[in-house]
């Protein structure tokens, strides 16, 4: 084995009381794929940004071709030929993709060459990595897939020996995903080293060379690739094994429509698309990013009103103009951006819990906190939340954490359809486990389940019922042993159309 060109020692870091890392060794050698596996909370995102500058470590040693360094800042970290693609998305919304990319890179010209310079830059960017998002787009109007393409852009453009990706597949599109791995595989032919954070335990084991496991700020297993398999990763990050990613799907009693759509379309996101959810039924719609799936949900639940076509809910008409009446009709929905729209970042995570939900412990115009405490805490625990108290700032759990918390949101109350927009992002796979027992359970309970999701095989682990749409239209249904990976794929990219 070469020398390692990141060699880490004995790194600490703690956030008020919460040991994020302790006792890190870990050695990089140049030139490879090195992933970072854990559950959520285990410290890969914070032992990324430790090696990209973001934060200091508490205790330990960073070096880097044998000197030691100690990075004040990630352009510091840059300057060293360290970047990081982070878990969160940080572009400025306001500003165009190519802005966003070359944003604070030292390009030094006049303002009109400059334009110039980076157009002719992004072009050959594009060209080179074969990642295609419009440069002249404002960022806030971009899909959050394509965000997260403007992200890698902007780390790759920055042309560093070294890039920290950190979960970058978790808001593509299988196609996508397949498309980075093998610019990984390019990367590293030039030479590039990467660290690879991802939940996606077939696609770190077929690019990485290395893997290290971390488990609670503590690293417990390791080593080459070939030597693991995704049952062995699971058991070295969880502990334990586990037996099956998904449980058992549950047989449906027949027939009671919760909600019926028809004929729904929504001007420039969705046509035509009609489809029902029965009590107790789980109904996935899959299909590309960008296929308007997310709208349709949105539609529903009074976000985005459709243009035409007919909603009924509970044998009733439900044409929501505002999520308000959504909610108090009994619907629920966990979104895409958690960061954006679901979760109140400042707030602790009782609050984000409960607060939706305190008219429902009031009595005579006092809220029963404690109740209301006592109840977020009791689903909190249920949907299994790691945090050291639930009065802690929801923007400072992990990203699979967050996600839990809108679970438990959702299931304080008395719901009888769910909503959800791809709910096991990010989530690790004991984490999604449990989610995914959440949802069966609350479909045996009667509530409906309207999903969308792009992993394949939660589409397929979970569904009674697939839909897939493209180009904003529904081109097939599938159920039971229909279900299955290449007709769901065929439909998806077009090559063939239900009748
Ligand atoms: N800025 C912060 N302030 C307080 N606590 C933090 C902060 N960043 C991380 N933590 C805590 O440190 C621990 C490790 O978090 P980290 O984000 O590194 O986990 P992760 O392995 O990346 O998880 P995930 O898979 O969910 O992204 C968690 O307990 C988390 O809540
Ligand atoms: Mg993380």
């Amino acid at each position: 084995m070469p020398a390692p060109l990141i060699s880490v020692r004995d790194i600490g870091k703690s956030f008020e009381g919460t040991h994020a890392l302790s006792g890190v060794d870990l050695d990089i050698a140049p030139g490879t794929i090195h992933a970072l596996v854990g559950e959520n909370g285990a410290g890969k995102s914070t032992l990324g940004k430790i090696l990209a500058g973001v934060y200091g470590p508490d205790a330990g040693t960073i070096r880097l071709d044998s000197r030691e360094v100690s990075f004040q800042s990630p352009r510091d970290a840059l300057a060293h030929g360290i970047t990081i693609v982070a878990q969160e998305i940080a572009l400025v919304g306001t500003r165009s993709v190519i802005e966003n990319i070359y944003l604070g890179s030292e390009v030094h010209t006049g303002p009109f060459v400059r334009t110039k310079r980076l157009r002719r830059l992004f072009d050959e960017l594009v060209a080179d990595t074969g990642i295609d998002v419009p440069g002249d787009a404002l960022v806030s109007g971009l899909s959050i897939a394509d965000q997260q393409k403007v992200e890698i852009l902007r780390a790759l453009a920055r042309n560093a020996d070294v890039i920290v990706m950190d979960e970058p597949t978790a808001r593509l599109a299988t196609h996508e995903a397949e498309a980075l791995m093998s610019i990984f595989d390019r990367l590293r032919g030039r030479g590039k080293t990467i660290i690879f954070v991802s939940h996606f335990l077939e696609e770190v084991l077929s690019v990485s060379d290395t893997v290290t496991v971390l488990r609670d700020g503590k690293i417990v297993d390791g080593g080459k690739a070939t030597e693991f398999t995704p049952g062995s990763l699971i058991a070295a990050m969880i502990g334990r094994s586990l037996e099956s990613a998904f449980p058992p799907k549950a047989a449906i009693s027949q027939g009671q429509p919760v909600l019926s759509v028809a004929a729904l379309s929504r001007a420039g996101a969705f046509e035509n698309v009609s489809l029902d959810v029965d009590a107790g039924e789980i109904v996935v719609i899959t299909g590309l990013v960008g296929s308007g799936r997310s709208e349709v949900l949105r539609s529903i639940y009074g976000l985005e009103p459709p243009t035409s076509g007919a909603i009924t809910y509970k044998g009733e008409p439900a044409q929501y103009r505002h999520p308000r009446q959504a909610i108090a009709a009994g619907m629920a929905l966990i979104p895409e951006s958690r960061k954006t729209e679901g979760l109140f970042v400042g707030f602790s995570l009782v609050s984000n819990v409960s607060l939706p939900h305190l008219p429902r412990f009031s009595r005579a115009g006092f809220v029963r906190a404690r109740a209301a405490h006592r109840s977020a805490t009791e689903q909190m625990a249920a949907v299994g939340v790691k945090a050291r108290s639930a009065t802690v700032e929801a923007g400072l759990l992990s990203g699979g954490n967050q996600q839990k918390i809108l679970f438990a949101r959702s299931f304080m109350a008395d719901i009888a359809l769910l909503l959800a927009d791809e709910p096991t992002r990010g989530v690790d796979v004991a984490a999604k486990r449990q989610i995914y027992d959440l949802l069966v359970q609350q479909a045996a309970n009667g509530t409906g389940v309207l999903l969308v999701s792009s992993e394949m095989e939660e589409v397929i682990g979970l569904a009674h019922k697939v839909v897939v749409m493209r180009q904003g239209r529904v081109v097939g249904q599938l159920r039971g042993s229909d279900i299955r990976e290449s007709a769901i794929a065929e439909l998806a990219f077009g090559q063939t159309t239900q009748a």
